[in-house]
């Protein structure tokens, strides 16, 4: 079976849209990752002290060997500002914001989130080395902007 120079052009244009297609989707993903980490979950940023988990902020085990780090960020301090973590632990760190955008980096580890307010921004992370990570906001937030920091202890 030949084919038609018209049905040369049909499969053509039909792997042309293909290309279009993953072009957009590629570009999409791409786009997505300058947003915050979990843009899904939304949070009114003038009752984070009233939602939970933020209402109760800090560390809560969840199960063996994991847990949630809930961390409150505003001008110019989080809260709880000093948090022990067991070593090995798996923390899924959720962050709020009651004001303006904080970020939210430890340190010598892959945790760098920006955190926008109206979002709860999440990374999940493993703590497998014993030692004090200095948490500190990359995002310019104000006249206190540089003295915005936290620590994370993991002990044995
Ligand atoms: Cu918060 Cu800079």
């Amino acid at each position: 079976m030949h084919m038609h120079k018209y049905e040369k052009i049909w499969l053509f244009f039909g792997i042309g849209s293909l290309f279009v297609f993953l072009a957009v989707l590629g570009v999409g993903a791409f786009a997505q990752g300058t947003q915050p980490p979990s843009c899904l979950t939304t949070i009114d940023p003038e009752k984070v002290d009233q939602t939970p988990p933020f209402d109760k902020p800090g560390l809560v085990k969840t199960g063996d060997n994991e847990y949630q780090l809930n961390i409150v960020a505003s001008a110019f301090a989080y809260t709880p500002n000093q948090v022990e973590i067991p070593k090995g632990a798996k923390v899924t760190i959720n962050v709020a914001t009651k004001d303006v955008i904080h970020g939210f980096q430890i340190a010598g580890t892959n945790v760098n989130m920006m955190v926008e307010p109206g979002y709860v921004s999440s990374y999940t992370q493993t703590f497998d080395k014993v030692g004090e990570y200095v948490i500190l906001c990359n995002e310019y937030c104000g006249a206190g902007h540089h003295l915005m920091t936290a620590k994370v202890k993991v002990v044995e």
